[in-house]
């Protein structure tokens, strides 16, 4: 299911790292703040369990997640947003998957890829800031699900309807969080309106 992250703060910062002037400094800093934000709304149906606490005055059940959590960031756009989500999943176990798409075919490269110890109750929250063919993304389900993983919530900036459509016929039980769905992929795979090449916005390479 498609879930677009709504927001007044949210759209404010969206429009900072729009903007072609913004520079890395700010770029990286707004993502890590969106990051920090989406992390309320993309773990809302994550499963609780009971917890017995003692007050002060009385002993109460409390709730407490009953998941745990690994972030798996797709590199190298996806590392941007990890700070953010672990400030608040501190105790989230971060795995990597590298990938690069190939400049004429789209298709995307796989030269890294290494996760923690995975259970049958660990959620992974995949993230890469950009659905694009949506390639990179199907290719990183693909890599979680052949370790096992069984709960996967995929967590990006801003998707195109192309993209978003491709990663729900390959991956119907994936639920895709997304702040912005954007109009097209031009004939180069990038984005329109877009933000550019997220991974040169974040380290400054071109
Ligand atoms: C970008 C982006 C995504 C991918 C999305 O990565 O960070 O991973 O493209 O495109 P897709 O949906 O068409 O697969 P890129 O290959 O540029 O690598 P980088 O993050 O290292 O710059
Ligand atoms: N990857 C990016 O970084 N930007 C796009 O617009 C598409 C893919």
């Amino acid at each position: 299911m498609l879930h677009v992250l709504s927001h007044p703060l949210l759209d404010s910062k969206m429009a900072i790292i729009r903007d072609k002037n913004t520079s890395t400094k700010d770029f990286k800093e707004i993502v890590d703040e969106i990051g920090m934000l989406v992390t309320y709304e993309i773990t809302r149906n994550l499963e609780v369990k009971d917890k017995i606490v003692e007050t002060p005055f009385e002993t109460i059940t409390c709730k407490t997640l009953a998941t745990d959590i690994v972030i798996v960031p797709i590199l190298r756009a996806g590392l941007g947003m990890v700070d953010g989500i672990r400030r608040i999943i501190p105790q989230a176990k971060v795995g990597h998957i590298g990938l690069y798409r190939n400049e004429e075919t789209l298709v995307p490269v796989e030269y890294y890829f290494k996760l923690p110890e995975i259970k049958d109750s660990t959620t992974c929250i995949l993230v890469d800031p950009m659905l694009a063919t949506g390639g990179s993304c199907i290719k990183g389900i693909e890599l979680l699900k052949s370790k096992g993983v069984k709960h996967i919530i995929y967590v990006g900036l801003v998707g195109c309807p192309e993209g978003i459509k491709a990663v729900q016929e390959a991956y119907p039980d994936v639920d895709i969080y997304m702040v912005k769905v954007d109009r097209e992929l031009n004939d180069k795979g990038y984005i329109l309106p877009g933000l550019g090449d997220c991974g040169d916005r974040l380290f400054g390479t071109k």
